[in-house]
C-alpha cells in the first residue's frame, strides 16, 4: 500500500465514531523471532517499535486511552534473562519516548503491581508519570505486572476492609462502586480489544472492564502489526452495531 492509499484508509474512518478506549494484547513477539531463527528478545525489541507506531497513530487520530498489555502477572515465570530484557526494553522505551510524550500531550499511566517491578524501572515510570501528568491528549496506559484476577482480588479486599470498618454499606455496592476500586478507576471501559497472533483467549486481561468490549483477533504477529492494519480494524469496528445487551 502506498502513502496515498494509506491516507485514504485514514480518511474512511469516521472521526465521530472512534473508540475512546482501545486495549491491545500484544502477542507473538516470540513467534516472530522464532520464524527468523532469532532470540526471543529480538522479537520483543521489534515489538517495542510496533508500540511506538501504534501510540503515534492513536495520538494522530485522537484516541483518548490506549491500554497495552506489556507484562502480565504470569510473565514473571519466564526465564530470568527474558524478564530482565523486557524490563530493560521498557526502561529504554520510556527514556527515549519522554520527549515525544511531552511534545505530543501524551500522559503515561500504569495499571498493575508497579511495586513488584525492579526499583530502577519504577523510578523511570514514576518520573515519566509525574512529568506527563498535566497532559490531556492520549493516555498511554501500560499494564505492567498486571492480571485481571489479581486486580479483582485487590478490589474485593479493599471493599471488604472498608465494609468491615463501616465505611461502605454492603447494600450500596454497585458495578460503578466496583469499577472505582479497580486500577482503571475513572476511565471508560475499553470499546475495542485487539489481540494479535491469532489466539482466541483473554489471558487474564481486564476481566471486569471488557464486559461489552468489541473484540478483534488478527493472525498478524505483534512486531508485524502495522498502521494500515490498525486503521482497517478501526473501520471494521465502526461497522459493528453495539447493543450492550439490548435489542
Ligand atoms: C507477547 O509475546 C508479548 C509480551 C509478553 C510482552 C510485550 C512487550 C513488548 C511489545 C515490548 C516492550 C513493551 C513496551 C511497552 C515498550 P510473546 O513473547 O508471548 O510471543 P509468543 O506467544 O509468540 O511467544
Amino acid at each position: 500500500m502506498n502513502s496515498s492509499e494509506s491516507s485514504s484508509v485514514n480518511a474512511n474512518i469516521d472521526p465521530a465514531n472512534l473508540p475512546s478506549h482501545i486495549a491491545i494484547i500484544m502477542d507473538g513477539n516470540g513467534r516472530w523471532a522464532k520464524k527468523r531463527i532469532l532470540n526471543r528478545i529480538e522479537g520483543h525489541k521489534k515489538g517495542s517499535d510496533a508500540v511506538r507506531l501504534i501510540v503515534r497513530t492513536c495520538r494522530e487520530i485522537g484516541i483518548s486511552i490506549l491500554t497495552l498489555y506489556a507484562f502480565s502477572t504470569e510473565n514473571w515465570q519466564r526465564p530470568k534473562t527474558e524478564v530482565t530484557a523486557l524490563m530493560s526494553l521498557l526502561k529504554n522505551f520510556l527514556k527515549s519516548e519522554q520527549k515525544e510524550m511531552l511534545d505530543n500531550n501524551i500522559r503515561l499511566n500504569v495499571i498493575g503491581q508497579i511495586e513488584k517491578l525492579p526499583e530502577d524501572v519504577q523510578q523511570v515510570l514514576h518520573k515519566t508519570m509525574t512529568l506527563t501528568k498535566e497532559n490531556n491528549g492520549l493516555m498511554l496506559n501500560l499494564a505492567l505486572s498486571y492480571g485481571g484476577r489479581a486486580e479483582i482480588v485487590r478490589m474485593v479486599r479493599e471493599i471488604a476492609t472498608k465494609t468491615k470498618k463501616g465505611e461502605i454499606d454492603p447494600d450500596l455496592i454497585t458495578p460503578e462502586l466496583v469499577s472505582d476500586f479497580l486500577y482503571t478507576k475513572g476511565m471508560p471501559d475499553p470499546d475495542l480489544l485487539i489481540r494479535t497472533s491469532g489466539e482466541m483467549r483473554i489471558s487474564n486481561f481486564l476481566l471486569w472492564q471488557i464486559a461489552y468490549t468489541e473484540i478483534f483477533v488478527t493472525e498478524t504477529l505483534w512486531p508485524d502489526f502495522s498502521k494500515q492494519e490498525f486503521l482497517q480494524i478501526l473501520k471494521h469496528y465502526q461497522r459493528r452495531e453495539r447493543r450492550f445487551g439490548k435489542v
